[in-house]
């Protein structure tokens, strides 16, 4: 069952994309990610916490040979807004000369994806390519071309499918959007 609308640390939440919308992006995006690296060995570096559930799905539907690490970027600011100074918890596994795909959940304003990169890029992969499932209009303007985005949605804050709202609602297998806001306003 899906709810139209819940709350979530008393802010009201509107359904967004159901988990079948969900399903079939995520499957195009397996589809087309299993083609470029169709006889390699890709390391699928998945972004700690928001990108657990997108990442399990897409893994699943890949279905080539791959290695799976996670890393883990802390963003200061207040809770909801990156403030450009990023710490990055690095990955065990060795990036060097790998072919490395990153596994975001959702691009904001980009800064956190840009330290990731930047972070990866000094470990001197073989290639790197980011796939985020969701991305917001300020993305665009990112210098990090993100190599598959799932949907460009406006600058709504959304919880479910792992991203949450202060800690809460990540298990929700839809997605519900912040209601009765300015786009782009969090929900603090
Ligand atoms: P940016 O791209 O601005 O985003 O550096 C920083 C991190 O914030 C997360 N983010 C969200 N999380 N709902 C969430 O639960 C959202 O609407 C949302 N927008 C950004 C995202 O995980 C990114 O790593
Ligand atoms: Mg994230």
């Amino acid at each position: 069952m899906t709810a139209p609308e819940i709350d979530i640390h008393g802010k009201r939440f509107r359904l967004f994309m159901t988990r079948d919308e969900i399903a079939h992006i995520v499957a195009e995006l397996a589809n087309q990610i299993r083609r470029d690296y169709a006889g390699k060995h890709p390391l699928c570096l998945i972004v700690l916490k928001g990108a657990i559930i997108f990442a399990a799905d897409l893994l699943r539907q890949l279905a080539i040979p791959c290695s799976v690490e996670t890393i883990r970027a802390r963003s200061y600011g207040t809770e909801m807004t990156s403030s450009g100074t990023v710490q990055i918890e690095p990955p065990i596994l060795e990036l060097r000369g790998r072919e490395v795909l990153l596994i975001e959940d959702i691009v904001d304003t980009g800064l956190t994806l840009r330290a990731l990169v930047r972070f990866i890029e000094e470990h001197q992969p073989a290639s790197l390519r980011i796939v985020a499932l969701l991305a917001k209009p300020a993305a665009r303007t990112l210098r990090v071309p993100l190599a598959y985005i799932g949907k460009e949605i406006p600058p709504v804050f959304v919880v479910g499918y792992g991203m949450d709202y202060a800690e809460a609602g990540r298990e929700l297998p839809d997605l519900y959007a912040l209601a009765d806001a300015t786009p782009g306003q969090s929900p603090q």
